[in-house]
């Protein structure tokens, strides 16, 4: 049965844990698919992990979409979920719709954007038009040169404040999902418990209602240095790429993946 947005909100109520990856391609949508992984993220990563870029911020619309439509195409159970690339939003709600609508006619579901409080008019705007949205706070990539690097957000009480009242205000607006990238857990958890749509962690501890990892990562195959939340699931007993995302699956769903040791 194919994943919806009503899927993720039962699984939720449920308690039943979400499990994500990113994609980028056809073959592996089908073999994700299989293997019971939830969502699809054709996440902008592919600027790094696909083009080799340092960053993701010269990943433009034609490469999302590309890769968008290749994924779909390769998809019949989980949701696919795609990123809105760096410039391709930020400028105003109009220009935000106007790419969104590009990535849901290339077959996304949902788009996802990164950024707090100053996306709450563009996610309403995006939503209000029928675009459902995920809302990226915590470290944002795209703002990497910023921060002067990827680094841990919400690390005092006013930035954990501050987390909080964005994650409520996004799902007031309409998000119908919040991720959270390199948050300390236990801001994580509040969070999760204080909004009714699901949210999904990566360097976020494991209370969280989802767990997204970036694929190559995971398989151990992406050259770059190893981020704390990472792990490699195509180790000890496991020899197929199969074998590594039905393990990542089953952690993600058994809550043994994050453990402390990928958590901040
Ligand atoms: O682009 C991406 O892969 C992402 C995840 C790391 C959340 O946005
Ligand atoms: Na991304």
């Amino acid at each position: 049965m194919k994943t919806t947005l009503n899927t993720l909100l039962k699984m939720k109520q449920d308690g039943q844990k979400i499990a994500m990856l990113t994609c980028y391609d056809a073959s592996f949508a089908s073999l994700l698919d299989e293997a019971g992984v939830d969502i699809f993220l054709i996440g902008d990563s592919l600027g790094n992990v696909i083009q080799g870029h340092t960053s993701t911020l010269p990943v433009t619309m034609d490469d999302m979409i590309y890769h968008t439509a290749a994924v779909a195409r390769g998809t019949s159970k989980a949701l696919v979920l795609a990123d809105l690339p760096f410039a391709s939003y930020q400028a105003s709600h109009t220009q935000a719709y106007e790419n969104a609508a590009k990535l849901m006619a290339a077959g996304a579901e949902m788009v996802k954007i990164e950024g707090g409080a100053v996306m709450v008019e563009t996610v309403d705007f995006l939503v209000q038009r029928g675009i459902p949205v995920c809302a990226h706070i915590g470290l944002q990539p795209q703002s990497v040169h910023l921060y002067g690097g990827y680094k841990v957000q919400g690390k005092t009480e006013t930035e954990a404040d501050i987390l909080k009242r964005d994650a409520l205000a996004l799902q007031a607006a309409g998000a119908s999902m919040v991720l959270m990238e390199m948050v300390p857990a236990t801001v994580a958890k509040a969070i999760t418990e204080s909004l009714t749509v699901p949210t999904i962690g990566i360097g976020a501890g494991v209370d969280v209602d989802g767990q997204v990892l970036v694929l190559y990562d995971m398989l151990g195959v992406y050259p770059g240095k190893k981020a704390r939340f990472v792990k490699n699931f195509m180790s000890g007993s496991v020899h197929s790429i199969q074998g590594a995302v039905e393990a990542y699956v089953k952690a993600v769903k058994g809550l043994t993946f994050p453990a402390e040791e990928h958590s901040f």
